[in-house]
């Protein structure tokens, strides 16, 4: 009998850390063996010349997910994790919703039967929590961290998911109780909304108007706030989408004074400008996101702060409304700005694009790439050391990448279920071209062999707060604060 299942030969191999050229010996699904030469695979890939990276974790999407508006996102939990799983991604973790007046329970088993039968690739979920009344906070939100799931999503904005300033400390308390991670958008509603009103008076609703309406300095600002009450409260939180230098400055200076605040952003904050939106109507709409896209010289200012390690997370916010009336144009041929579903798609795109404008143009290192694609996300949601990297006794998840293979997409040539690509025109230097998961090829080439609802749901641990201090303010010791138990 064969000792491996699979060995993966001649690879360079790349984790957050090290580069090295092995061979991979995998036996019922997870790494058994690293070393310069193994023997005894029941089946052998060659890798030479070739990167063989941990499998891409895509830690921020919305898939299958309803908005508070009634739109549906066009992917499944198939379309979705095929797509992915060509862009080398092992992992997803999308979102769960809750929307005003639903029970958790329900959202999750909602989520269940959605994702269950259909994905190819392991999955969790973060749940978006709209409506924390006390019931969700003692009763739902304990049972779903009993499940494993350990990190939520909650807005500073959008009138049907807002959460106010003391809902947010509830739920960041809540969340330091049990080791959740919290996830915020963080843009200031009141701004958004004063704005959007003076525009759309004024005629101005095409499409380009939507990055107008949402100022960096709302991002700024709710981002403060938001690192003022986490602080407050000694919880940890998450930063997801930073579009701006302010607010990734911020991050970074919260995060050099020792406090638990994380940073992700995405690539169409780096490849794409608010200039995009500005096209004959309504195409604009295809490039209506928030936070919005900005300029020139803030994917500059990203840039410096994605290498000097602000951000922990590169994703996607693969939020996927079509080009039609199920989506972008739900609301008309024409659609004022604010009333365009605001998201665009890229799954499969994201990690090539980082690889291509990050590691092939010098910008990061690959080990910098991997750390950013796969193994922060694993240390953050839970998931390290059994996904996010190349270990002993790890799930065998692994993209293989080839560094010169050169591709310009066009609006259809993703496996997601849209009829455009953001991205599209873009020649993007670097892909996977296999992508094996639990020591199973799930994409080979152009060909997919994976069976729907393989993929299975991952318990993930608490948050890991080592090496941050926990530091409570006076006012909620009750050492100092006169005897009241606050927390
Ligand atoms: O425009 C976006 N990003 N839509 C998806 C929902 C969100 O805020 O992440
Ligand atoms: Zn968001
Ligand atoms: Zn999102």
């Amino acid at each position: 009998m064969a000792e491996f299942d699979l060995i993966i030969k001649g690879g360079t191999v790349a984790t957050a850390s090290d580069t090295f050229v092995a061979d991979i010996g995998v036996k019922d699904g997870k790494i058994s063996a690293l070393a310069s030469t193994l023997t005894g695979g029941f089946k052998e890939i060659n890798a030479k010349g070739k990167y063989v990276l941990p499998g891409g974790i895509e830690s921020h999407a919305h898939i299958a997910q309803e908005s508070a508006t009634g739109a549906m996102t066009s992917d499944d939990y198939y379309t979705g994790s095929v797509s992915a799983a060509f862009g080398g991604n092992t992992t997803i973790i999308p979102f769960a919703a809750q929307h005003r007046g639903h029970s958790v329970r329900d959202v999750l088993s909602t989520y269940d039967d959605r994702a269950a039968p259909k994905s190819v690739l392991d999955y969790s979920y973060h749940l978006i929590i709209s409506d924390p009344t006390d019931v969700v906070l003692n009763d739902e939100l304990p049972e779903a961290f009993e499940r494993g799931i350990t990190s939520f999503k909650v807005f500073m904005t959008y009138d049907k998911m807002i959460v106010q300033d003391e809902q947010l400390l509830d739920i960041l308390v809540k969340a330091r109780e049990h080791g959740a991670l919290t996830m915020v958008h963080a843009e200031n509603n009141a701004m958004i909304k004063w704005m959007v009103n003076r525009l759309v008076d004024q005629g101005h609703t095409q499409a380009k108007y939507h990055a107008v309406s949402h100022p960096a300095a709302a991002e700024v600002e709710a981002i403060n706030r938001g690192i003022a009450l986490a602080g407050f409260v000694d919880a940890p939180l998450l930063f997801v989408h930073v579009s701006t230098d302010g607010g990734a400055n911020a991050v970074a200076k919260a995060r050099l004074a020792g406090k638990k605040i994380f940073g992700e952003t995405c690539p169409q904050y780096l490849t794409l400008t608010a200039n995009d939106l500005d096209r004959a109507d309504p195409e604009g709409t295809k490039y209506c996101c928030s936070p919005p896209l900005r300029d020139v010289a803030t994917q500059e200012a990203l840039w410096r702060h994605l290498q000097a390690g602000t951000f922990h997370l590169w994703s996607s916010d693969h939020s996927p409304y079509r080009y039609d009336k199920s989506g972008k144009l739900m609301n008309g041929d024409n659609p004022p700005f604010n009333a365009v579903a605001n998201g665009m798609p890229g799954i499969e795109m994201r990690a090539p694009l980082l690889f291509s404008e990050g590691v092939n143009k010098g910008r990061i290192s690959i080990n910098q790439f991997v750390a950013l694609t796969s193994t922060n996300a694993a240390k953050l949601f839970g998931l390290h050391p059994k996904k996010g990297t190349i270990c002993i006794g790890a799930d065998a998840d692994m993209a293989i990448w080839d560094p010169e293979l050169t591709k310009v997409p066009g609006d259809n040539s993703m496996h997601d279920n849209m009829n455009y690509n953001p991205f599209a025109g873009m020649s993007v230097k670097g892909w996977p071209t296999m992508t094996i998961s639990r020591g199973e090829v799930i994409v080979d080439g152009e060909e997919l062999k994976a069976e729907a609802g393989r993929g299975q749901f991952l318990k993930r641990s608490p948050f890991d707060s080592t090496g941050y201090t926990s530091r409570l303010v006076p006012e909620l010791v009750p050492a100092t604060n006169f005897g009241a138990k606050i927390l």
